[in-house]
Order: C-alpha cells, then sequence, then structure tokens
C-alpha cells in the first residue's frame, strides 16, 4: 500500500503557469490565487557529484513556494524555489548553508557568529507568506523576509522593513487584524534582557509601531499568537530556549538542540491589551504545547483562546527527517482545545473539542478576534499518523465532519468566503497527495456540505508544505 513518505521527497522540477486538468465543478465566484510555502529540497548538491549531505529536520527543507491560479475557469500551477544564498549554497555549492533549526551548519558554530548572541540567520523563507501593499513576503522564523513577485512567484530579495525594530526571532504567522487590516506580529529579542516584541503594521504600509515590549526571564519558544480586539493572547509554553547554550563554545549546534522542555513548568496564557501594551493578565494552565492558535475571542470577564494542544513538545524532534522517512509520524496527534483564561487572574480551564491527531489548523478570517462556528484542521486517522483526513470542527455543536480517501495525504486547509456570503459559503482547499497515483492535488471542498467540488491534478508531487494564503483577484 502506498504510503505518505514521497511527499517527504525533494522536488526535482518547477512549473510555470501549468494548466491542470481539473475534475469536477469550480465555483465562478473563485477568482484568486492559493499561494503556499514549505520545504522543497532536502539535500545539498544535485546532479554528479553532488554531495552526500542531507538536511536533519523537516523544518529546514530549501524553501518552494506553489502558486494554484484560478484564472478563465480554470487552474494554473507555478512553482519556484526562492533563490537565497542558503539556496545557492546547496544547489549550486553542494554544502548546506547558514544553521538552520534542526541541521548542523557546515563550520564551527562560533566562527557564524555575527553579535556575540546567535547564529547567522537563515535566509531560507520557508513557512509562510505574507502581503503588505504590493509587497509579497516569504517568511519564516527569523526577522529574514524574502520578497517574491506574485504573478511569476520569481525571488525579488530579501526584504526590510521601513523601521528599527530589531529581533533574533519572529513569528513566521503574522495575523492581520479583519477591522483595520493592520498585521500584528511577535518578534522575540534575546541579549541581556530577553523580549518579547509585538508589532503593529498598518494596512499596505512597511514601517511597523511597536506595541509592547515584554521582558522575559527564559524565553521560551513560541509559533503563533491570537488577536482578539483588545488583547493580544501568548500562550507561552514551557519549551524553554537556552540561549546561552547557543553561545558558548561548544554549546548547542542547532536551535533544535537549545530548546528543553520542563514539563514541571505550566503553560501561562500572556494577555496583552493592545490598546496600552500592558500585560492585563497572566492565566496558568497544566504543562502543554502548541504550534497553532485557531481563534480567540472575549466571553464576559473570560478570554476564549481555541488552539491544537500537544500533551508535550515531543512533536518538534519527531519531524527530524530520518523518522519522517522511516514510516511513521509519531506524535503528530494534537487536540483542538478550547482554554477559557481569567482576566482578572486564577486559572485557566479548557474544554476538548475534537480529539487525536489535528494539526494545521484554520478558520474564516474574517472572524478573526470574535465568536466562530467552524474550525477546519487536518487530522491523522490511520495507523502511520500521517495527515489522510480534513476535518471541520462545528465549535457550537462539536459536530465533526470528515473528507478522506484512500491512500492520500492532506495540507493545510484554507477557508476561501464566497464574497458577500456568511461562514458556511465558501470553498476549502487543500493540497493532497495521492501517494498510489504518485500525483498531488488541489481539492476543492464545498465549505457547507464538506463534500467535494472539484480537484485539479498538480502533474506530479508535491511535497507536504506548512502554510499558504489566499489572495482574491491575483
Ligand atoms: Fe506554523
Amino acid at each position: 500500500m502506498a504510503d505518505y513518505r514521497i511527499g517527504f521527497e525533494s522536488a526535482e522540477t518547477e512549473c510555470d503557469g501549468v494548466d491542470l486538468p481539473v475534475d469536477g465543478d469550480l465555483p465562478a465566484w473563485l477568482d484568486g490565487a492559493l499561494v503556499r510555502n514549505g520545504p522543497g529540497k532536502f539535500e545539498a548538491g544535485c546532479g554528479e557529484g553532488a554531495a552526500d549531505e542531507g538536511f536533519a529536520h523537516w523544518f529546514d527543507g530549501l524553501a518552494l513556494l506553489r502558486k494554484f491560479a484560478f484564472r478563465d475557469g480554470g487552474v494554473e500551477l507555478t512553482t519556484r524555489f526562492l533563490r537565497t544564498d542558503e539556496y545557492r549554497a546547496v544547489v549550486e555549492e553542494g554544502r548546506l548553508g547558514a544553521g538552520q533549526f534542526g541541521t548542523r551548519a557546515g563550520g564551527s558554530l562560533l566562527g557564524r557568529l555575527t553579535d556575540a548572541v546567535l547564529p547567522e540567520s537563515t535566509d531560507n523563507a520557508n513557512v509562510n507568506v505574507m502581503r503588505t501593499g504590493e509587497h509579497f513576503l516569504a517568511l519564516t522564523e527569523v526577522p529574514t523576509q524574502v520578497a517574491f513577485d506574485p504573478e511569476t512567484l520569481e525571488t525579488r530579495g530579501e526584504w526590510a522593513f521601513d523601521d528599527d525594530v530589531d529581533a533574533h526571532m519572529a513569528c513566521a504567522h503574522p495575523v492581520v487584524d479583519p477591522e483595520s487590516g493592520a498585521t500584528f506580529n511577535l518578534s522575540v529579542r534575546f541579549g541581556r534582557t530577553p523580549s518579547y516584541v509585538l508589532t503593529r503594521l498598518p494596512a499596505g504600509e512597511t514601517s511597523r509601531d511597536v506595541v509592547a515590549t515584554l521582558s522575559l526571564s527564559d524565553p521560551v519558544y513560541v509559533h503563533s499568537f491570537a488577536l482578539t480586539p483588545g488583547h493580544v493572547v501568548i500562550a507561552a509554553c514551557p519549551l524553554v530556549v537556552d540561549v546561552l547554550g547557543l553561545v558558548r563554545p561548544g554549546g548547542h549546534d542547532t536551535f533544535l538542540d537549545a530548546l528543553d522542555w520542563r514539563p514541571g513548568r505550566p503553560t501561562t496564557f500572556v494577555a496583552v491589551s493592545r490598546e496600552t501594551g500592558n500585560v492585563v493578565a497572566e492565566s496558568s494552565a497544566p504543562a502543554f504545547f502548541t504550534f497553532h492558535h485557531v481563534n480567540a475571542f472575549r466571553r464576559a470577564d473570560r478570554l476564549v483562546v481555541d488552539l491544537v494542544a500537544f500533551d508535550d513538545a515531543s512533536v518538534v524532534d519527531s519531524l527530524a527527517l530520518a523518522d519522517l522517512q522511516a514510516g511513521s509520524v509519531r506524535t503528530l496527534d494534537g487536540d483542538l482545545r478550547r482554554y477559557s483564561v481569567p482576566l482578572d487572574g486564577g486559572r485557566a480551564t479548557h474544554e476538548t473539542l475534537a480529539a487525536g491527531g489535528l494539526s494545521l489548523p484554520r478558520f474564516d478570517e474574517r472572524r478573526r478576534g470574535r465568536p466562530y462556528q467552524y474550525a477546519y484542521a487536518t487530522r491523522a486517522g490511520g495507523e502511520d499518523g500521517a495527515p489522510n483526513h480534513l476535518v471541520r470542527v462545528d465549535l457550537e455543536t462539536l459536530e465533526t465532519r470528515v473528507w478522506e480517501e484512500a491512500e492520500t495525504f492532506c495540507g493545510e486547509p484554507v477557508f476561501v468566503p464566497e464574497p458577500g456570503g456568511g461562514e458556511r459559503d465558501g470553498v476549502v482547499l487543500s493540497v493532497v497527495l495521492d501517494a498510489a497515483r504518485e500525483q498531488s492535488f488541489l481539492l476543492v471542498l464545498d465549505a457547507d456540505s464538506f463534500e467535494e467540488r472539484a480537484r485539479a491534478w498538480a502533474p506530479d508531487v508535491l511535497p507536504f508544505d506548512f502554510h499558504g494564503q489566499f489572495y482574491m483577484g491575483r
């Protein structure tokens, strides 16, 4: 039986506006493009004489942008590797470049220190994409943005914000406030007094305002956060970054090695006022780990915070490529939880909305910060732990609908609203790997029935990716 592993193999080619054969019926209103980002190459060198050297962790694969453009009733696929320093080192020179998440770089770590605090940042921006004005940016977890052409996906080069916000890490999950169109994000500064820096980028601008600066005793790894009209909410899990160990001679070789899970500590929800920049509540819960928040909103004197929670941080290690390519995704086993966070102190409590195997949650972004009805996610329904289901969870009734098909593996489900419609009116897009056919397709589900409307076949396998955004009218 075909399994998921071909989704962790390198893409050999790029596509340039290839018309995809479509089964089914695309909505006439669906006008725009799904732009996605994720790893696409996992070993250094190419062709004869290439170095026999591979990346150690899935998070480190070379960024491959992918675009499904809905155009003239059809779907066009464009894929393009980001041409970065990391790409040139890996592909043209056959060596691994700057140190990344879980792959040791060439040379000593000390030799790569640039500011006596952290190793040189990678420019392999392979996690997500964002847009501000006419600038389209590829993002990763260090503050190195790479601009690309939204039509051709060609790399335009490193791109800097027009401000003096200085940080060592940044979330690759900026969130857009649906009221103002401003983009909020969270950066981390290490150094003598580590701090989180919360920024706000007004719609279409290139310069950020600092909303809040929060001092840290121990910096912890934060992958995403939540935004409501009044607050920013961070779930600070006890996955501590050993910064001193990164700079000490003979210390950690990779960022992954510097992460230390301390289950004796709680996970603390930190609520920050958007108006004053002050921390207005800190509320603890028994330790859990999260990559991805879903949504959050205020209910009376509490914040409701939905996220995908893991019992511990072993999921981070389990995404090592050797383990994934061995045929088992051991711990991709998140629950969709709803935490109730009191704004006047006290402990956070939770209920489980959907249990087991969930990952990569999304929802209708127009509802960000407000009560909402539906969350979407991938789910691992098989013994190998790979995500082979898409689910829609009704957060009011807890009814779960599932899309599945034998020998297929699913990517992040992105909801695209029909203009003027509600949460039920739209489609859900997911890049699915048909492992038996050795071919990926873009699946178009009807958001209301959660049944297939159409699928558009890519010419080949597209390696599993992380995150993407739909841009209307592109
Ligand atoms: Fe993510």
